[in-house]
């Protein structure tokens, strides 16, 4: 199943996700569908806030299909280890239609649970690294306008409001 992607305005994405504690078959469906999801938007990553499911829960292709292998599933990711710094223009899929710099560490290692619960880590860089810090700030309710300046999320959540008010959003 594919679900529609929630947009920015909906509370579920700044909202902190639950835990998962259960590790069902019903589980391994929503991160098939998550994955669907996600590619079906054009996406190299995902939260499950995104399509309106408080869980935490993200899933990860930054080969956009080109690589089975490249497939990530972090399941209540912690990020543990983090450093450098790099900055490069990064969207959102509940933020259609903009892009900003984003400044954040190079080389990070996250401690996540598979699909069947089981705890494991994942060190990343570069491209990887921006996505397991993204979609693991999309589980604590951030979004990456919250590491943008004051002034330049301001100027987004302004042009943000005027799509909403002519109905554009
Ligand atoms: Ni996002």
């Amino acid at each position: 199943m594919i679900y529609p992607i929630v947009k920015y305005g909906n509370p579920v994405l700044e909202k902190p996700a639950e835990t998962v504690t259960v590790f069902d078959e019903e589980l391994q469906k929503l991160i098939n569908d998550m994955f669907e999801s996600m590619w079906a938007a054009q996406g190299v990553g995902l939260a499950a806030p995104q399509i309106g499911i408080g869980r935490r829960i993200a899933v990860i292709d930054v080969t956009f299909k080109e690589d089975p292998k490249a497939k990530l599933v972090l399941i209540n990711p912690e990020i543990i280890h983090s450093e450098g710094r790099h900055t490069q223009s990064e969207g959102c899929l509940s933020i259609p239609d903009f892009r900003e710099n984003v400044t954040r560490p190079n080389q990070v290692t996250v401690r996540a649970q598979d699909v069947h619960g089981r705890v494991f880590e994942k060190t990343g860089d570069e491209l990887v690294a921006r996505a397991l810090l993204h979609e693991t700030d999309h589980l604590n309710g951030k979004l990456y306008m919250s590491h943008l300046s004051a002034l330049k999320r301001d100027l987004m959540k302004r042009r943000i409001r005027k799509l909403m008010k002519a109905g554009e959003w």
